[in-house]
């Protein structure tokens, strides 16, 4: 039987989900990035890279869901697309029990709550849990800098990030207090000239915005916008144009992968490959060459994140959401040979050695981003959180997020009043909404108290740009994770049905509460 698949760019609505989960009939997507066709058990993925299809051998599909780990990322990218959307099967149920049971915000019986904001701060696992508090009595007995030396400050974690983001080494790695904070000593360190131009895209992070008309206002750069899609994700194949059209000016190009309110996914790999092919004709000299740095703050810990696939220069994220680390601390990847060209904002004796009255020697790693205090426990913390999510597996989590998030989605979709706010197409677990007649922070708090259904609200402030060209005040967000269950979703929809039944009440003053 045939299949009818809508969409472009990687979106695949199918309308007989059934007959794809029992493996039967040719499945078209009349898009122009995802060919596929399913001929009995065949699943035959032909994504497009670049411009042009490129055929993957026919793969059985029970192979393909055995185990999606054996694809390469750019197949695999394809193929979880078809995984997640086409198949009504709920992907890793089986370790469901466990990661819940790992989990304390999932098992608490007092106060069941629903915890739909990985995006703000997800639930850490006992095992983070247990490394920060063991710490911190273990301080408290030892004595903060003789704990530090035992555990050799807590510098473990640099290589277990590394591993992460597929870092070269630990040197390649730095730790601060936020994502935010481990961004801006890398990208404050870029000596960026007068008259140098920032390329920046529709989604980036307010935060990092907010630096670049600083950095327009201090050091006299201008900045510009990528080329981008009609879904609001950056054209890749338009960046090497962008740049000759800037005529060799422009210094760094900063690139938000997911953004804080929506689950739009930047195609940060194909970015990164336009830029090092433009930097391969002009100059790959890293004090000349267009450096390009991803936010990955919303991306890390939900999809798997390779710098070497990226081809990127510097790549930040915080620990405290999809990382399901503690709060209070961020890490930021900066390329080997890029770390000598980054002059940081403010040094420390740490960063740098004092080794003369009048003279400093900056650390050759990535140290030199950091300071010397600290909080141990909470790198520790992280520590735990990026080893559990290696455990689990990257492609795992990606795999079972998107599944969770399609779900949410689709039901969603259904409820009258619901207003689906997310633009892209090849979406993650961030889901932004609106229910008629509900202004979003009053729908927050409904959810939150009357169902314990924890949930956010995105602002313009937080991405001017997108939100204004939408003419989009506000809305709300819901964000999923591998550790939450179809029953959950359904809990939740089923609170916003109730709700967007209903009339918001009368807004409560803060001192009535
Ligand atoms: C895309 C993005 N970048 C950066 C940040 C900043 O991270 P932090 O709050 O840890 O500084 C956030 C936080 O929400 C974010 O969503």
């Amino acid at each position: 039987m045939p299949l009818v698949a809508r969409g472009s760019q990687g979106v695949l609505d199918i309308v007989d989900p059934p007959a794809v989960a029992s493996n039967h009939g040719s499945l078209a997507a009349d898009g122009d990035m995802l060919a596929t066709s399913l001929a009995d058990v065949d699943l035959h993925v032909a994504p497009r890279f670049s411009g042009s299809f490129v055929a993957q051998p026919a793969t059985p599909l029970a192979t393909v869901l055995a185990n999606p780990a054996s694809f390469s990322v750019n197949k695999r990218a394809a193929v979880s697309s078809v995984v997640t959307v086409a198949t009504d099967v709920e992907p890793f149920v089986d370790r469901l029990v466990q990661w819940r049971l790992d989990t304390p915000g999932c098992t608490d019986v007092e106060r069941p709550a629903l915890h739909l904001n990985s995006a703000g701060a997800s639930l850490p696992t006992k095992r983070t849990v247990s490394a920060i508090t063991e710490y911190i009595e273990f301080e408290a007995r030892n004595g903060g800098y003789e704990a530090a030396d035992l555990v050799n400050d807590g510098k473990a974690v640099h290589g277990s990030i590394a591993r992460l983001v597929h870092a070269e080494g630990p040197h390649e790695v730095a730790l601060a207090e936020s994502g935010r904070a481990a961004w801006a000593s890398a990208f404050y360190g870029i000596p960026f000239q007068p008259g140098d131009v920032i390329l920046t895209c529709l989604i980036e992070y307010g935060a990092n915005y907010v630096a670049f008309l600083h950095l327009r206002d201090t050091k006299g750069v201008k900045l510009d916008m990528l080329p981008h899609r009609p879904d609001g994700t950056v054209d890749a194949a338009a960046v090497g144009r962008c740049l000759d059209e800037h005529g060799g000016r422009v210094r760094a190009v900063a690139v938000t992968h997911v953004p804080t309110h929506g689950g739009i996914v930047n195609p940060c790999e194909a970015i990164g490959r336009e830029i090092r092919r433009w930097n391969e004709a002009h100059s790959m000299d890293p004090h000349r060459r267009v450096l390009y740095a991803v936010d990955a703050c919303q991306s890390v810990g939900q999809i798997p994140i390779d710098v070497a696939d990226m081809h990127c220069d510097i790549l930040s994220a915080t620990s405290r959401k999809f990382l399901r680390g503690p709060r209070g601390v961020g890490f930021v990847y900066v390329r080997n040979d890029v770390i000598p060209v980054l002059n940081p904002p403010t040094l420390d004796h740490y960063a740098a050695d004092w080794i003369a009255r009048d003279a400093y020697r900056m650390n050759a790693t990535a140290r030199r981003l950091e300071k010397w205090e600290c909080s141990v426990a909470l790198r520790l913390g992280l520590g735990a959180a990026v080893e559990y999510a290696l455990d689990v597996g990257l492609d795992t989590i990606w795999t079972r997020v998107r599944w969770l998030a399609a779900y949410l989605r689709t039901k969603l979709r259904a409820v009258p009043g619901v207003i689906l706010r997310d633009t892209g197409t090849d979406l993650c677990g961030i889901i932004s909404f609106s229910v008629a007649g509900w202004p979003a922070a009053e729908l927050r708090t409904a959810l939150q108290r009357t169902y314990y259904v924890n949930t956010t609200v995105s602002t313009v402030g937080q991405a001017r740009i997108d939100l204004e060209s939408r003419q989009l005040d506000d809305f709300n967000r819901a964000s999923v994770h591998y550790y939450n269950s179809r029953d959950e979703v359904d809990r939740f929809v089923a609170a916003i049905a109730e709700l967007a039944s209903t009339h918001p009440p009368r807004v409560v003053d803060s001192a009535e509460v």
